[in-house]
């Protein structure tokens, strides 16, 4: 029988691995990782990481050939195929301070496959590193291999938060990158192998390793260049009477272009699209590239952009000030379907407002009081580290509280921004929170999903992203 071990067990190593084994009964897979409560987490009803269809595929194989454990090194020693799927910090010091990714937990995986490890095995790089991090890991491994044979392959995890499980039933594509070799070409068929128990062949393709990692670099710089595209042109917008939605659907019927991910918002988030930028910026640079660099660079600078703009219109529209005043912030997680918080938008812009001194009241269904405490107390780039190594004890903002109820949130507000595109608060009864709030009340879409007509009627003063404008905001432009 095969054995896979992923050291891991994150938001790609646990998905990625229920589903390995549950498409592939004959493989028994071990998801390892150092946080103990994470494990117990796996191991219960009440999974660390909210993801639709996730339970089912657990419940069905945990025990049977999914197996969720903190004995890191046992597992590994037995494993034919170790995937590693480990955090990658943002660096924060030293050589590439705020670009580059540290990879003190991928080395430390390695060192830890190379010393416990008593038979050849294929090692598989499936978090989002720098290209030529599978060299350097190679590197690590094979110095230390007392005669084993290590094979090193990127495996790139392609598979979006909220759809991860339809995602990995149903890839676009599998890829695989590996060594040209006879040794890597192997390993390369001895990976493929194991996705053909329910991927169609010609959806796996095969590169050298460096494509492979580029690869998901690539892919993630172009669909952030397409959110910051468009909400480029949301600004423009409201500045001129145009409306996002008619131009996104009109720009997105040309086959070229296509229909997906042309939804202005908020500005986008999540734990890869910056990260990966930024990586791709630091590997420019290093090759001597600073135009290519600085072309990427500006995708994230919209992004800032419009989290900024968005913290101005709410001020500016509110008589300039939100000092005192109650803002009810309906959703904190980076997108739908997901309790993930990770470089979502939320923080920026509830930091902003929380700078203007407002106190605000938010409802996420699926993110935690906690969660969203240590979020707004963390610095920017120590949210990427295994959580019993991240800043302990959050201070509370105190002008923060968070309930479990949009009513709540919203009774006696002054303003309401919707930052998570959430299906719930397109259904919420907004006459009757009118009713609840201060006049003149506001309602500020950052993800265009309430109908504005509707609520105009209804007595709110509506902003949403990228169309035109109410008469009331037009008087009070806010330039970021
Ligand atoms: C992304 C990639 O899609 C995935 O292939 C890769 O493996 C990991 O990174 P993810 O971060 O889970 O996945 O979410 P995604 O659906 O890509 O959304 C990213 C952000 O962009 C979210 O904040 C989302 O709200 C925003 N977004 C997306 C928009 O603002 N507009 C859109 O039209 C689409
Ligand atoms: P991703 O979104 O890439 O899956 P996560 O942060 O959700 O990232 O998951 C990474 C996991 O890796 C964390 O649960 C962390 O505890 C674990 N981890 C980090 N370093 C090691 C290590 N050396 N051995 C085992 N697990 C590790």
């Amino acid at each position: 029988m095969v054995k896979i071990c992923c050291i891991g067990a994150g938001y790609v190593g646990g998905p990625t691995m229920a589903v390995i084994a549950l498409k592939c009964p004959s493989i028994e897979v071990a998801v390892v990782d150092i946080s103990k409560p994470r494990i117990a987490a796996w191991n219960s009803d009440q999974l660390p990481i909210y993801e639709p269809g996730l339970d089912a595929v657990v419940k069905e194989c945990r025990g049977r050939n999914l197996f969720f454990s903190t004995d890191v090194e046992k597992h590994v020693f037995e494993a034919d195929i170790v995937f590693v799927s480990v955090n990658t910090p943002t660096k924060t010091q030293g050589l590439g301070a705020g670009k580059a990714a540290d990879l003190t937990y991928w080395e430390s995986a390695a060192r830890m496959i190379a010393d416990v490890s008593k038979s050849d095995k294929i090692v598989v790089e499936k978090s989002t590193v720098p290209v030529k991090t599978a060299e350097a890991i190679e590197k690590i491994l094979t110095h230390n291999s007392k005669g084993i044979k290590f094979q090193i392959l990127s495996n790139p995890e392609f598979l979006a938060e909220g759809t991860a499980i339809e995602d990995l039933f149903k890839p676009d594509r599998v890829l695989i990158g590996g060594r040209e070799t006879p040794e890597g070409q192997k390993a390369l068929q001895t990976l493929k192998e194991v996705y053909a128990h329910w991927v169609p062949e010609e959806r796996i393709l095969t590169t050298n390793l460096w494509s492979a990692e580029l690869s998901k670099l690539a892919a993630n710089a172009f669909l952030a260049q397409r959110i910051s595209s468009v909400n480029a042109m949301s600004a423009l917008c409201e500045a001129t009477g145009a409306n996002i939605q008619q131009v996104s659907f009109a720009v997105g019927t040309d086959t070229r272009i296509g229909p997906k991910f042309l939804n202005a918002s908020v500005g986008f988030g999540g734990s890869c699209f910056q990260k990966d930028i930024l990586n791709l910026v630091y590997i420019c640079e290093c090759n001597g590239l600073p135009e290519v660099a600085e072309y990427w660079k500006q995708v994230i600078k919209i992004n800032d952009y419009q989290k900024s703009r968005f913290v101005n219109r709410v001020v500016s529209s509110m008589f300039n000030t939100v000092s005192s005043k109650k803002i009810a912030i309906l959703g904190f997680a980076f997108k739908k379907d997901t309790g993930d918080t990770r470089e979502t938008p939320a923080i920026d812009v509830c930091k902003g407002l929380l700078g203007d001194k407002a106190n605000l009241s938010i409802y996420d269904p699926q993110v935690t009081e906690d969660q969203i405490q240590r979020d707004l107390s963390m610095n920017k780039f120590d949210w990427d580290h295994p959580i019993h190594l991240q800043p302990t004890s959050p201070s509370t903002v105190k002008k923060v509280s968070v309930v479990w109820d949009a009513y709540e949130a919203t009774k006696d507000a002054h303003g309401i921004c919707i930052l998570t595109e959430w299906d719930e608060f397109k259904k919420l009864d907004y006459q009757r929170i009118y009713e609840n709030m201060q006049k003149p009340a506001f309602v500020f879409d950052g993800r265009n999903i309430v109908d504005a007509d509707k609520l105009r009627d209804i007595g709110f003063i509506v902003y949403s992203i990228g169309k035109p404008l109410d008469a009331w905001l037009k008087d009070m432009p806010a330039v970021a």
